[in-house]
């Protein structure tokens, strides 16, 4: 029983010994364009997805999904989004030179078929060591749920939004404006 349990202890700091020379070497990737780490995408998803689905609102959203609602959420989307998220007639380019890359949310099936309230908490509370910042000091709580189901009804939008986001370009703003700055 004692020496199990010395080797157990012997096998823990080789691990945590492996784990920090991976680390302190520079071995580990920080470059956008480097090779995701072993299980770092799996290990990042899976954090999210627990902490999201314990803390996003139970309850059915503040806010209607109606035309008027759709269209501010396109104005809010226009004005802090589409640079990261693209538009429906432009990718943009800054958020495929992200890693994770910012996925273009107006085209294909994008957070259609993620819960509006999910997706409500991400646009609040930003994801961490990612380029998705937070926005709950710069967006009303309203604002947050018009974008949220603006998103969540991206594939079904009525003409007048649809048009409203034709006329917009992905390069008018900033990233730096896009947070009020
Ligand atoms: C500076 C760039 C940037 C801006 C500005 C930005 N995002 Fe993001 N966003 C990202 C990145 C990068 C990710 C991917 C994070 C990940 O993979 O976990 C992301 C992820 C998301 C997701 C999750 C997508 C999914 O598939 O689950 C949602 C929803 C989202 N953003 C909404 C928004 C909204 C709404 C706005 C504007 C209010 C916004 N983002 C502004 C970079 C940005």
């Amino acid at each position: 029983m004692r020496s199990f349990v010395i080797g157990f202890i012997v096998a823990l700091l080789v691990v945590a010994g492996a784990v920090y020379f991976y680390f302190s070497t520079g071995a580990a990737p920080v470059a956008v364009d480097a090779q995701a780490m072993p299980f770092e995408r799996k290990l990042a998803q899976k954090a999210l997805h627990a902490r999201v689905e314990k803390e996003m609102p139970k309850t059915p959203p503040p806010v209607q999904a109606n035309e008027e609602n759709f269209l501010a959420g396109a104005h809010v989307y226009a004005e802090h989004c589409a640079v990261c998220h693209g538009l429906p007639q432009e990718d943009s380019e800054m958020g495929s030179a992200e890693f994770p890359r910012a996925p273009q949310l107006l085209k294909g099936t994008g957070v259609t078929d993620d819960p509006v309230a999910e997706t409500y908490w991400k646009v609040v509370n930003g994801i961490r060591l990612t380029g998705m910042p937070q926005f709950k000091h710069h967006l009303s709580d309203s604002q947050s749920w018009q974008v949220s189901l603006l998103l969540a009804n991206a594939n079904k939008l009525p003409a007048s939004v649809q048009q409203y986001l034709a006329t917009q370009h992905v390069e008018a703003h900033e990233a730096g404006e896009s947070l009020g700055h």
